[in-house]
């Protein structure tokens, strides 16, 4: 290469995509945990008007969104900043808080974008983990916290276990560690209906992460925000650019939030039906998962890659998983009950032929 880039970036790899060149359209996807439901009629309507009108020529203005999402959240405006998806804030307040050669304290397993952009900063995640229950140890999270730590990443419910973190763990790593910031990330909180956000008034360290990807289907539209501090969210404000956030994403989102009931249907439907359904379906067959309280299930297997083959062939994809701990299962992303019916047949009929191979003649 004719110029070099900084040393951090060097060093850093691609973010890996699952079926990087697949087009998933053409599949169930059950691989990234997004909500498999069609957007309600006032999204689809209000996005059409955007585009008749001045929805591709205008930059786009965030300010009426924030009284929605104050209505929505229950936290001040002051308290609010909309990025372009949670990835992007989580990138925003690693920026904030980390630099070259500091530590970055994660579950382990955990979603990796932590890792990844740790990485590009010249930062390392230190991984604390879970119990081989995957479980949330937080004594044995808080006895990893060394002077390189500059900041406590806790994904709640994490990914890709569905662990549930209890928020008596939560407010005890915020009173542990008064001057150090701490990461919660929620991007499945409307699955989970468990928040941190009770402990805003009371900590000003709290960073809290929440995303439209995923409950509320936007996941294509790229919307999340950080919930914290108002001080913490005016240093971040500075790593913003002014149009990072489009204007569909804002319009869908404003839509879906004058009608939660949507999204409040479609995560019953996917928590109180498909979940236990696949998961006890599963236990029967003598496969273990893990209890889960996003909507994916973190399933392991004896022929794994066998299955995630075998149901890709039939227009599945799930999530194989890579970190050593969990390297023989794969997250299910649950989806409305027809979809996850048909996928439990086919899995039926997958794991039948695993016990009766078929003889050679
Ligand atoms: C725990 C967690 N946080 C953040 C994200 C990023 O979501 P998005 O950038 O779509 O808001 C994901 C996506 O899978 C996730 O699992």
């Amino acid at each position: 290469m004719a110029v070099s880039v900084l040393p951090d970036v060097a060093d850093a790899t691609e973010f890996p995509l699952p079926w990087n060149g697949k087009d998933r359209s053409r599949y169930v996807r059950l691989d990234l945990s997004e909500a498999l439901v069609t957007p309600p009629d006032n999204v689809v309507e209000a996005l059409s008007s955007l585009a008749a009108s001045t929805g591709f020529t205008s930059y786009p203005n965030e300010t009426a969104f924030y009284s929605s999402l104050s209505q929505y959240t229950a936290v001040p405006e002051r308290n609010l900043l909309l990025t372009n998806g949670s990835d992007h804030a989580i990138q925003i307040v690693m920026r904030a808080f980390v630099g070259s050669g500091d530590s970055v304290l994660t579950s382990a397993p955990t979603f990796p974008m932590y890792a990844h952009i740790a990485t590009t900063l010249g930062a390392e995640a230190k991984e604390v983990p879970l119990t081989t229950d995957m479980e949330f140890d937080v004594d044995a999270y808080l006895e990893n916290v060394s002077d390189r730590v500059r900041l406590l990443v806790i994904v709640n419910p994490n990914n890709p276990t569905g662990t549930r973190v209890q928020l008596d763990d939560i407010e005890k790593i915020l009173q542990a560690h008064p001057n150090r910031p701490v990461l919660v990330d929620e991007a499945y909180f409307e699955y989970s209906g468990e928040t941190a956000s009770g402990l805003l008034p009371d900590y000003a360290n709290l960073i809290i992460l929440r995303s439209f990807s995923k409950a509320f289907g936007l996941a294509g539209l790229r919307l999340g925000y950080v919930i914290s501090h108002s001080d913490i969210v005016s240093e971040l404000k500075k790593l913003r650019q002014p149009f990072d956030v489009n204007s569909f994403a804002l319009v869908a989102a404003a839509e879906h939030l004058k009608n939660p009931a949507h999204m409040h249907h479609y995560v019953e439907e996917v928590m109180e039906r498909s979940k236990p359904l696949v998961e006890s379906s599963l236990r029967a067959k003598g496969i273990c998962v893990f209890p889960s309280s996003g909507n994916f299930l973190l399933a392991r297997m004896k022929h794994r890659d066998r299955i995630v083959k075998g149901l890709r062939e039939q227009g599945v994809l799930v999530a194989p998983q890579r970190h050593p701990m969990i390297a023989d299962s794969m997250r299910i992303g649950i989806g409305p009950i027809k979809i996850m019916t048909d996928f439990m047949a086919m899995l039926d009929r997958m794991i039948g032929d695993e016990c009766n191979p078929p003889r050679a003649t």
